[in-house]
């Protein structure tokens, strides 16, 4: 395993040797740090000088990432193996926004021609239904379509289509809906009118349980809304790759958008799951975000570990999680568009690579994936800044910031790069005691009160944290990010060698959900159940639904 690896040993007392050094210093002492800890590629620019590293730390990193054949494992990738090997199934996303001339093979078959037949597919639809020539049953245009998904299904189109607001149609409304908890769609169908309303139903597998459920309710909803069978086929349509569920469900196959098991339900977006995002933003600008995922599928592809930005953020995620004990990672956008990106990245990373076997099936002796959580700044500053700042333990963070808004008013913008910009100084700098103690002197504080204070005004700094700077937040520059988040996990899972594809932690819960279903449908509580669960199931069937 990777642990026993020589450049593992050596990370492991470097880590001791630059664990007594504070960022603040090493900026001090060299005044180059800013040049020679950035990169940019597909008009992203990292500037990764406020991390825990030295000259010495990356080449260690870069032989963790040769010892674990990581150029190998990508090639694997873009060559369709079937590197998801529980399921036996190619990784081939990349194949879905290739937008180069390239044919790329699954089992010997170049997938190419069928994924370009969907997109003109997509388009030709997402362009009906946006000009307003596909009507409902009644002939009234659409004005809102609604999605009905979950996981993957949900996060991806949902972030993107919220992300990319300054693009969307004025007169066509995007709904998301997810939660098996009615009160998600219950809530939603108030403010639709059903002659006007498409529902799409996205789920890879069409079997899960809350996505069929919520497209069962809308569809009762409306046939007793329109008083007709015959309404659904022009109000529904859906993104899946089980035809045959997508047919028995009632919808025609015209409307209904096909991919293919070798598209992970977290990195779907870019394939037929996207259509919420070509109806809202329309099909150029979604091809646009496709294009953006290709130039950073090529860069990842092509450039050398040590100027590849994937690569170089997560490799920076194993420094932290496996030589200096962090767990949990922030994602913080200085954009309020992108309110749902770190929700999204939650799926992408933790779902990946919150695993404890290799590939092969043995315990991993170290961490895996990181705890990823996070909120857009300044909100986050009034919430659990003083965590990052002040905690006992400490998070690694990114803060990503587009230099021009879409919304240009007044001191706005320059305020959010202001405060993006002084939250990583302040991390990395901190405040000393006798810092502290000047500034209460200058203050005209004076003993006890002064001295009372001072420990509650220090800060450590040193906390390590990625910038991440895009020109404006377009569809292109938005594909790259998003395209470079799903290689670093990638980067990631290979160094530990983990399977980032396969996901068997969410199937417990979902089985005893059925069980337990089971005993709620019937009313009897089934003995096979530990007390608690018991106990809990007796009191909720006291209760009446409604
Ligand atoms: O939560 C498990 C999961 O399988 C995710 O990986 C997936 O994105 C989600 O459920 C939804 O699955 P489907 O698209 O098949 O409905």
């Amino acid at each position: 395993m990777i642990d026993s690896s020589a450049a593992w040993l050596a990370l492991s007392s470097h880590q001791q040797s630059v664990g007594t050094l504070h960022l603040r210093n090493l900026f001090a002492q060299d005044p180059d740090r800013f040049r020679k800890f950035s990169l940019e590629a597909c008009d992203l620019f990292l500037d990764y000088s406020k991390n825990l590293i030295v000259d010495d730390t990356l080449p260690l990193l870069l032989r963790l990432a040769e010892e674990a054949q990581l150029e190998a494992r990508i090639a694997g990738m873009f060559d369709g193996e079937k590197i998801n090997n529980t399921e036996q199934r190619p990784v081939l996303h990349v194949a879905l926004r290739n937008r180069s001339n390239r044919a790329m093979f699954v089992d010997g078959k170049d997938v190419m021609p069928e994924v370009d037949a969907v997109l003109a597919q997509m388009r030709t639809y997402s362009e009906g239904i946006r000009s307003g020539a596909i009507k409902g049953s009644t002939g009234k245009s659409i004005t809102d379509f609604v999605n009905i998904g979950i996981g993957g299904s949900d996060l991806g189109p949902l972030m993107v289509t919220e992300a990319l607001e300054p693009y969307r149609s004025e007169h066509l409304r995007a709904h998301f809906v997810s939660n098996v908890d009615g009160a998600h769609l219950g809530a939603k169908l108030k403010t639709l009118d059903a002659q006007s309303t498409l529902f799409i139903v996205a789920s890879k597998t069409f079997t899960t349980q809350e996505t069929l459920t919520n497209a069962r309710s809308a569809r009762e909803w409306m046939v007793a809304k329109l008083g007709s069978e015959a309404a659904i086929a022009h109000h529904f349509a859906a993104a899946s790759t089980n035809l045959k569920a997508t047919h028995a469900f009632g919808i025609p196959n015209d409307r209904v958008f096909a991919f293919w098991d070798w598209v992970g339900g977290r990195y779907s977006l870019w394939s037929a799951i996207g259509l919420p995002i070509a109806i809202a933003v329309g099909m150029d600008r979604f091809e646009e975000l496709l294009s953006g995922a290709h130039a950073m599928d090529e860069h990842f592809r092509t450039a050398s570990l040590a100027r590849n930005l994937p690569v170089i953020l997560g490799l920076l995620g194993v420094w932290y999680g496996n030589f200096w004990n962090a767990r949990c990672h922030a994602v913080l956008p200085y954009d309020q568009s992108m309110h749902r990106f770190t929700a999204y990245l939650q799926q992408l990373d933790m779902e990946s690579n919150g695993k404890s076997v290799t590939r092969d099936g043995e315990s991993l002796g170290f961490a895996s994936g990181p705890i990823v959580w996070g909120e857009p700044g300044t909100n986050g500053q009034h919430a659990f800044y003083q965590h990052l700042h002040q905690g006992t333990t400490w998070t690694p963070a990114d803060f990503i910031f587009p230099l021009a808004t879409h919304y240009p008013m007044g001191e706005h913008h320059r305020m959010l790069m202001a405060n993006c910009l002084a939250q990583t100084q302040a991390l990395m700098q901190g405040k000393s005691a006798d810092e502290v103690r000047s500034e209460l002197i200058a203050q005209g504080l004076k003993g006890d009160a002064l001295e009372r204070l001072i420990s509650h005004k220090v800060f450590p700094g040193n906390r390590p944290t990625n910038t991440i700077v895009l020109p404006k937040l377009t569809p292109r520059t938005f594909g790259a990010l998003i395209a470079l988040y799903e290689h670093k996990v990638f980067v990631q899972g290979s160094i530990w060698g983990v399977n980032s594809f396969d996901q068997w932690g969410v199937e417990l819960g979902k089985q005893l959900a059925n069980r337990i279903l089971q005993d709620a449908q019937s009313g009897s509580v089934s003995e096979e159940h530990d007390c608690s669960t018991r106990g809990l199931l007796g009191k909720s069937m006291l209760q009446p639904p409604g």
